[in-house]
C-alpha cells in the first residue's frame, strides 16, 4: 500500500514540526527559531535548531536534520508508510492509500520499508533453518543451554547455515539489488567483488523494535571461535546505541521497574525465569540514547551486569548515564556466578527474587567501590575516600536525600557530620565551575553542502560565485539538483526529497546559521578548497559527457576560468 504524494505533502505541511519535536525535547523560541537541546546525541547546550517558517531541524552539533517527516522515521525507528499514517493520525487527517499511483523518487522514498522487509525475511529463514532443518550439532547446542522450542518461539532465534550465500540465495529470489542487501548489513561484498552472508553457522537472536520489527541480528557462534557475538552492521534501520534487546517483550507488561543486563542470553534467561522486565544493551557500553529510549518506559532502573572487572566499570558508567537521564538507580551484584544466566542456572529464580528486593541504590553502590580502594584504618586514605564520598553525594540534586546520606555515611564510616558537610559544600562549589561540557563534535564538514549554503542565503554574491562554479561541479543526486536550483536562481524544491540523508543535506544547507552574511573572501577559501579536489580529468569528463554544444563551450570557459583559481595569490 502506498500514498500518493500529494496526500504525503499535506500530511507534512499539516503536521506542527515545533509541537511534534517538543515531544522529545524542549524548545525555546529565539529568533525565527527554536532551540533546544539535541534529541539524537547527547549534550549539556542547546545545539538543535527548528525553524517553524521552513517546517525543518538541524543540528550544529552532531549534523542531524530534515523535516517533520524524518523525524519521527528517525526517532521512532518507522517505515516511511507508518510514519505518514502516524502523522496523519496526529493531525487528524483521514487516511487515503494509493496504489496505483508510479513514484519517482520510490526507491529511495522506500529505501527503509524495503530493509525492513528483508529482516523480516530473513528472520523468517534463519528461523525456519533452525526449527525444521537444523544439523545435529545445532540440536545438541539448543539442549545444553536449555533453549526449549517454547523459548525459540518466543525470542524467535534461528540459525544462519554453515554457508557462504544461502541467504543471499534466499534473498536474491526477491525484487532487490544487491546494493541494498548490502547497505541493509545482512550481505557483505568481499574484496573479490562476491557477495556473502555476512552471518555464518551462528545461532541467531532476532533484535526487535519497540514497534515489533526485526531490526537487527546478533549471531552467536556454536563453539569458542571469535568474535563469539557479531551484530548487524549500523544501517538506516539499525543503530546499536539507539536499541536495547528484549524490550519488545518488556513493554508489554506495566512494569514499576527494568532490569537491565549484558548480553542476548541473559534476557532470555531472565524471561523465561519470571523476570520479564529485562533488556540488555548490546555489550557494556550502555548510551545515551538507550536511556532516552527506556525513559520512555520506565523511570525505575536496576543494573545487573556480569560480575567481571568491565562488567563494573560498565555499571559505573551506567549509572551516570541513567542519572543524567533523571531515572532512580539500583545495583545487583552477583556472587558465585558471572552472569544472570548462570546464576539462574545454579541458584534459580527464587533466589534472584530476594536478591533484587535487597538491591542497592547506585549511591551505595559506588561508595562500596571506592571503599574497596581504600584501607579506612589509615587516616589519610580515609581522607581520600571522603573526598570522593563526597563528591557523589554533591552530585544528588535533592537536599533531603543528600542529608539521609550525610547521616548514614557519618553512623556506617565513624565520620562527623560536619566534615561530610564541608567537604560537600567544596564539591558542589567546584561541579558548578565545570560543569561546562566539551562534546566532541565529530562533525564532517562537507564543503559542497556549505557553498550550496553559501549560495542560498547569500543571492548577492551569485555573481561573483558562478565564475568559478557551475552546478556540474555538484556530485550527481540531491546537491547537483540543488545546485541547478540556487544556479538558476530557483527556489529549492524541498518536497521532492523524502529519504533522511536527503532531507540532512537540505536542512544543512537552509538553517546554516554560520553561512549567513558571508564575506567573500571566506567564500573564496571554501571554493578554492572545493576545486582543489577536482582534478582535470574529471572536468574532462564532464565535458565529454555532454552533447549539447552550447553546455560544451560554456564548460570548456568554465574549465578555464576555474583553473584561474591556481593563480590568484594565496592571500587573495
Ligand atoms: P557475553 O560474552 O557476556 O555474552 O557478552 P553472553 O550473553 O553471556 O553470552 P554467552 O552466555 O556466552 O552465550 C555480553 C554481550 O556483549 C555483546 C553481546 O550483546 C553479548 O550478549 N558481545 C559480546 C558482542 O557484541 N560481541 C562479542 O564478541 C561478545
Ligand atoms: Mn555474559
Amino acid at each position: 500500500m502506498y500514498f500518493a504524494e500529494d496526500f504525503i505533502e499535506k500530511v507534512r505541511t499539516q503536521s506542527d514540526i515545533i509541537s511534534i519535536i517538543s515531544e522529545y525535547t524542549n524548545l525555546v523560541q529565539k529568533g525565527r527559531s527554536y532551540i533546544g537541546r539535541c534529541p539524537f546525541h547527547n549534550e549539556k547546550t542547546p545545539s538543535f535548531s527548528v525553524s517553524e517558517e521552513q517546517q525543518m531541524y538541524h543540528c550544529f552539533g552532531c549534523g542531524v536534520g530534515g523535516n517533520v517527516i524524518t523525524f519521527m522515521m528517525e526517532k521512532e525507528n518507522l517505515s516511511f508508510m507508518e510514519t505518514i499514517e502516524e502523522l496523519a493520525t496526529k493531525a487528524n487527517i483521514p487516511l487515503e492509500y494509493d496504489n496505483n499511483k508510479k513514484y519517482n523518487n520510490r526507491e529511495v522514498l522506500l529505501k527503509k520499508d524495503i530493509i525492513f522487509e528483508l529482516y523480516k525475511k530473513a528472520a523468517r529463514f534463519y528461523y525456519y533453518n533452525l526449527t525444521r532443518n537444523a544439523p545435529d550439532y545445532v540440536k545438541e547446542y539448543l539442549k545444553n543451554r536449555e533453549l526449549t522450542e517454547q523459548t525459540i518461539r518466543l525470542f524467535g532465534l534461528g540459525f544462519s547455515p554453515n554457508s557462504y550465500t544461502a541467504l543471499y540465495k534466499y534473498l536474491s529470489k526477491e525484487d532487490v539489488t544487491d546494493e541494498i542487501l548490502i547497505e541493509s548489513g545482512l550481505c557483505i561484498r568481499a574484496l573479490n567483488g562476491k557477495i556473502y552472508d555476512r552471518f555464518i553457522n551462528r545461532l541467531m537472536f532476532p533484535i526487535i523494535s519497540p514497534t515489533k520489527k526485526v531490526v537487527a541480528f546478533g549471531g552467536r557462534v556454536f563453539g569458542d571461535e571469535k568474535p563469539k557475538y557479531l551484530n548487524s552492521a549500523e544501517n538506516p534501520i539499525f543503530h546499536k546505541s539507539n536499541t536495547l534487546y528484549g524490550l519488545n517483550l518488556a513493554k508489554n507488561a506495566n512494569h514499576d521497574y527494568y532490569i537491565l543486563v549484558e548480553g542476548y542470553m541473559d534476557v532470555v534467561a531472565m524471561h523465561i525465569n519470571g523476570f520479564t522486565n529485562t533488556v540488555a544493551s548490546l555489550g557494556t557500553a550502555f548510551t545515551d540514547g538507550q536511556a532516552k529510549l527506556l525513559k520512555r518506559y520506565t523511570k525505575d532502573i536496576v543494573i545487573l551486569y556480569d560480575n567481571d572487572n568491565a562488567g563494573q566499570k560498565a555499571t559505573l558508567k551506567a549509572i551516570k548515564i541513567l542519572k543524567d537521564n533523571d531515572f532512580s538507580v539500583k545495583v545487583l551484584e552477583l556472587k558465585n556466578a558471572k552472569d544472570p544466566d548462570e546464576f539462574l542456572t545454579n541458584f534459580g529464580s527464587h533466589k534472584l527474587k530476594n536478591m533484587l528486593l535487597n538491591a542497592k541504590s547506585d549511591v551505595w553502590y559506588q561508595i562500596s567501590k571506592i571503599q574497596n580502594l581504600y584501607n579506612l584504618n589509615n587516616l589519610p586514605e580515609k581522607v581520600k575516600f571522603l573526598e570522593q564520598t563526597a563528591e557523589i553525594i554533591a552530585n544528588l540534586s535533592s537536599s533531603i536525600e543528600q542529608q539521609l546520606y550525610i547521616d548514614e555515611i557519618s553512623l556506617r564510616f565513624t565520620i562527623d557530620k560536619k566534615a561530610i558537610e564541608s567537604e560537600i559544600k567544596k564539591k558542589i562549589i567546584n561541579t558548578k565551575d565545570n560543569k561546562i561540557v566539551y562534546e566532541n563534535h565529530s562533525k564532517k564538514v562537507d564543503l559542497e553542502v556549505n557553498l550550496l549554503s553559501v549560495l542560498y542565503h547569500n543571492p548577492n554574491l551569485y555573481n561573483e560565485i558562478s565564475q568559478y562554479l557551475f552546478p556540474e561541479l555538484f556530485t550527481k543526486g540531491i546537491k547537483q539538483n540543488i545546485a541547478i536550483n540556487l544556479f538558476n536562481k530557483e527556489s529549492i524544491d524541498t518536497k521532492n526529497y523524502y529519504s533522511i540523508e536527503e532531507q540532512k543535506i537540505i536542512s544543512s544547507i537552509i538553517i546554516n546559521e554560520n553561512m549567513q552574511n558571508i564575506e567573500f573572501p571566506v567564500v573564496y577559501k571554501m571554493i578554492k578548497q572545493f576545486t582543489k579536489g577536482l582534478n582535470l580529468s574529471y572536468y574532462k569528463k564532464l565535458i565529454y559527457s555532454d552533447i549539447n554544444p552550447e553546455k560544451f563551450n560554456n564548460l570548456i570557459k568554465r574549465k578555464f576560468e576555474t583553473q584561474k583559481l591556481n593563480i590568484i595569490p594565496k592571500n587573495g
